[in-house]
This record gives C-alpha cells, structure tokens and sequence, in this order.
C-alpha cells in the first residue's frame, strides 16, 4: 500500500517504536494517524509531532471498553499499527507469562477483531503485527515473552489467510534488539527505533508480508532458513 494520504492508528505510540513509527507516518505523507496510549496524558510528545495530523486515543490494548471505542472513533482508519508489547523477564520455570499473553497477543487479536471492519469498509488496507526474532526461536530468559510472539505469529498467518478476501494486507514485523525500554537490560547492539519505524514502512510499502527491519534480524532469519536448530541453540546461549 501507499502510505501517502492514508490514515494510520499506531498503539503504544507514546514512547519507544510506537512515537517513532508515527514520526516515520507523518515523514511519509500520511494524512491523519490516531496516537493509542494506555494513559493519553503521556501522548504530548507524540502529537507535537504534528498536531494538526496526530489524534490521541485513550487506548489500553486490554481493555475491551477502549478498544472497541476506538473502532468506533477511527472510522477512517486503513492501515493498523499493532506495536504495543510487554515484555516480562524470567525463565519458563518462574516468569509471570499473563500480562505478556494479555498484551502481546489477547491485546492484538482484540485489536483486530475490532478493526477488520473499519479496514474492510476503508477498502482493504493493512494490519502490522510487532512480532520479534523470538518468534522464530525463544531465548530462555523471555520465556513468557518468546511464547506471546510465536503464538502472536501463528495468529498473524491466521489473519493473513482469513482477512485476504477483504483485500487487508498482513504483515509480521520480526525487529531484532531495537534501542528503547524495553531492550534497556540487554548489554548488546541495538538499532535505532527511527531506523527500524522506516524499514517497516518500506517493508509495507513493497508488500512484504514478513518484514525483517534491521541488520540483526535479517542475519537472524538468513540463518534461521538454513539451519533453525543452530539458531535455537544461539539464542539458548544468551
Ligand atoms: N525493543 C526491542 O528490542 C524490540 C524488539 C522486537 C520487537 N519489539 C516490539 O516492538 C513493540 C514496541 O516495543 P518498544 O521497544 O517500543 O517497547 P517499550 O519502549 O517498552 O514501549 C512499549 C509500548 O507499549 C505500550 N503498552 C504496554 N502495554 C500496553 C497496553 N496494555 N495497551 C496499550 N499500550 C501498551 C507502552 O505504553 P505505556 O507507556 O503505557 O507502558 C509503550 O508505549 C513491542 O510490540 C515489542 O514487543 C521490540
């Protein structure tokens, strides 16, 4: 799809990927982009991006009552930004898996439950998944995390093959480490989320249905095609 001219909704665009994702949409021409935070106090930032473009929406992914109300708000919306995520550190042993579940995969099937009809009637358009390199092989100490994007990619392909006679393009984003809160812990390179917001609006933009949007994930998923089990054992060793 063309992203000039479109009208976009970006969840968790408060901080992080989300805020950039929404800078790279206004960089890139769209008209209008709905701005979901959990606490629309948070969102000022994101909207002096633009504030003529950038409309916020109190939007916690968890919430029916606010995600069906942003269905009804965003009628306009044809392309759907599924970027909020949590992530919970802890082995599979003792972490906590509910609210990574809650939001990482109930949190965006809710969402696009809610918003296959908005797209459909806006003509089609496009549904992004934050999915990760985890979804592809678990690194152990993400337990809970790992399983909330393998079971989110699974629903991905789902909705890849149940929303494509509605003309709605879906995409998975496989990011590697990216350089915002949540990958603070973690001591290794990480790309820039400006960088990372472009690659996948080119990637949306070329059709590509698994979007790979850094050096590391490309290196991941190159190796991953070749032989899965090393890759397993790699992200074991971490
Ligand atoms: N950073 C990485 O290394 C990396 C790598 C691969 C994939 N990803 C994925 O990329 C996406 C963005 O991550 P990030 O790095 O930007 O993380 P982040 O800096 O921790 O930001 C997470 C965002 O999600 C929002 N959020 C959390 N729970 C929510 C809920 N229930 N409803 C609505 N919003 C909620 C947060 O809002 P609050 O401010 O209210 O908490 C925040 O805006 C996530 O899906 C993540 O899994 C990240």
């Amino acid at each position: 799809m063309n992203i000039r001219n479109t009208t976009a909704l970006v969840t968790g665009a408060n901080r992080g990927l989300g805020k950039s994702i929404v800078a790279a949409l206004l960089d890139a021409g769209a008209a209008r982009v709905y701005a979901g935070a959990r606490d629309p106090a948070t969102l000022a930032a994101t909207v002096a991006l633009a504030p003529d473009r950038v409309l916020p929406l109190a939007l916690d992914v968890t919430n029916p009552d606010h995600v069906a109300a942003a269905a009804a708000a965003a009628t306009d919306v044809s392309l759907l930004i599924n970027n909020a995520g949590a992530l919970g550190f802890g082995n599979v042993l003792d972490a906590a898996f509910e609210r990574d579940f809650a939001v990482n995969l109930y949190g965006t099937l809710a969402m696009a439950r809610a918003f296959t009809p908005v797209l459909t009637s806006n003509g089609g358009g496009a549904m992004v998944n934050l999915l990760s390199v985890v979804a592809l092989a678990s690194m152990p100490g993400l337990a809970g995390y790992n399983a909330s994007k393998a079971a989110l990619w699974s629903v991905t392909q789902s909705l890849r093959g149940s929303l494509a006679v509605s003309g709605i393009a879906v995409h998975g984003v496989f990011p590697g480490p990216v350089d915002t809160d949540m990958a603070a812990a973690l001591d290794i390179a990480k790309t820039s989320p400006a960088d990372v917001a472009h690659a996948i609006l080119a990637g949306i933009e070329a059709g590509d249905e698994d979007i790979f949007p850094d050096a590391m994930a490309q290196q991941v998923y190159a190796a991953w095609k070749t032989d899965h089990k090393a890759v397993e054992r790699q992200f074991a060793a971490m």
